[in-house]
């Protein structure tokens, strides 16, 4: 780990003490709950940041108040952050859903949860993967809003590059600010796991850790895409910027890190592997300090829905092999009942020259699994 995130925390240890008194008092509302209230305010108010400042936790009200223009993009991060959580496990056990499932709640007043604001609590590899996407989200939507010129407090990265470029390539001098956007998703994010490391250092330094790598992973896929220039686009010159990933690539890298995430233990105020004592936790590992659920079955408080509901594959793999989708694995030998139903299809296709296709609709009969 770099020892800037250290400074970071000795910084922020001392932070904690003189800060108690205001901390004390936060509402500890969830983000995801945030987000699913956001969704249901009508669309003349969801893109009002002084309406959605409201919604925050108390110690986010600041920044979101000094940067009310880059609100609507935070949370346009997170909620890509959530569907492509989604479609990175939409296979497993463990679905990513709930973020707009809220809990009831005994405490006092104003307290809300989701049922992934219960997950992303915890230490376990799924609230890893989680702080690391909605880290990467955040740091990405609003890197591409500040580069389309839409607010006043960032703009191009006017850094030129040492990377060599061939022929008539140049440096454009703007490219995408990764750096703005990265620093901007710590500060908003990382604040209620700075706030955690007194009561659970070990879980506080987890999740800061976990989010840090997901941040660090559109850094360094930062690409490099050109443009043309010239007379009616003959291309005389190009200009290049360096250029943000796909989401996509950032949700794929991520998923094979959640695959290898590392078993953790705090040891001199270090992460240290609890499996192979020798190792280093790297900033590229994802890290765990809890073993998960098992989310066959619900348990809200660790934010499992179970898989009770959940579509699946009857077919089988050719070579008769377990695949993740299928009804035999996600509904964790509980059996699944069959619905057929008849759906509407493309059918006697024809193509005409040139360049048309013309199809008629047929119905065919679908079979649907849903797991007990
Ligand atoms: C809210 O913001 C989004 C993204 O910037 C935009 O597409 C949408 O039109 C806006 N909606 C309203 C009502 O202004
Ligand atoms: C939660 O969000 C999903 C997808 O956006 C939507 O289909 C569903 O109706 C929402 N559920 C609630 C309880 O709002
Ligand atoms: C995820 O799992 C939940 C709970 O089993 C289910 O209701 C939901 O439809 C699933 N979502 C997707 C996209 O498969
Ligand atoms: C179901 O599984 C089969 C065999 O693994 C696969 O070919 C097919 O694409 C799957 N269908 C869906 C809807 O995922
Ligand atoms: C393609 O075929 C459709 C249906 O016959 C027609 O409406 C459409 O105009 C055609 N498009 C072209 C490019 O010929």
């Amino acid at each position: 780990m770099s020892s800037k995130f250290w400074i970071d925390f000795i910084f922020i240890a001392i932070m904690m003490k003189t800060f108690e008194v205001i901390y004390s008092v936060e509402s500890g509302k969830g983000i995801f709950y945030t987000i699913a209230n956001i969704d249901s305010l009508d669309e003349m108010n969801r893109n009002n940041s002084n309406i959605i400042c409201q919604k925050l936790i108390r110690h986010q009200q600041p920044l979101c108040k000094s940067h009310t223009e880059l609100i609507p993009s935070v949370v346009r991060g997170l909620r890509l952050a959530v569907q492509e959580c989604q479609h990175q496990f939409s296979n497993n056990h463990w679905n990513c859903s709930g973020y707009n499932i809220t809990l009831p709640s005994n405490k006092k007043k104003g307290r809300g949860k989701t049922i992934l604001d219960n997950l992303i609590m915890k230490g376990t590899a799924e609230s890893g993967y989680l702080n690391a996407i909605i880290s990467a989200g955040v740091a990405y939507q609003v890197t591409l809003a500040c580069s389309r010129g839409q607010h006043r407090y960032c703009g191009c990265d006017k850094t030129v590059y040492d990377m060599p470029l061939e022929g008539n390539y140049k440096w454009s001098g703007c490219s995408e600010n990764i750096h703005f956007g990265a620093a901007f998703s710590k500060r908003f994010l990382d604040t209620p796991h700075k706030k955690r490391l007194r009561k659970n250092p070990t879980l506080g330094l987890v999740s800061l850790h976990n989010s840090h790598s997901g941040r660090k992973v559109v850094v360094d896929n930062m690409g490099v895409k050109c443009k043309c220039h010239g007379v009616s686009g003959s291309c005389e010159v190009k200009t290049c910027y360096r250029a943000l990933p796909s989401l996509r690539i950032i949700g794929d890298i991520l998923k094979k890190r959640f695959t290898a995430s590392i078993f953790v233990e705090l040891k001199d105020l270090k992460l240290i592997s609890k499996e192979n004592v020798k190792k280093n936790v790297l900033e590229d590992e994802l890290t765990y300090v809890e073993r998960s659920p098992n989310f066959c079955v619900r348990n809200p408080r660790y934010g499992s829905l179970g898989t009770s509901g959940r579509l699946c594959n009857i077919t089988k793999n050719e070579d008769g092999k377990y695949s993740e989708g299928s009804c035999d694995n996600l509904c964790c030998g509980r059996g699944y009942r069959k619905t057929e139903y008849m759906k509407e299809e493309n059918c006697h296709c024809q193509f005409i020259w040139c360049c048309n296709v013309t199809c008629e609709t047929c119905m065919v009969k679908a079979v649907e699994a849903i797991c007990n």
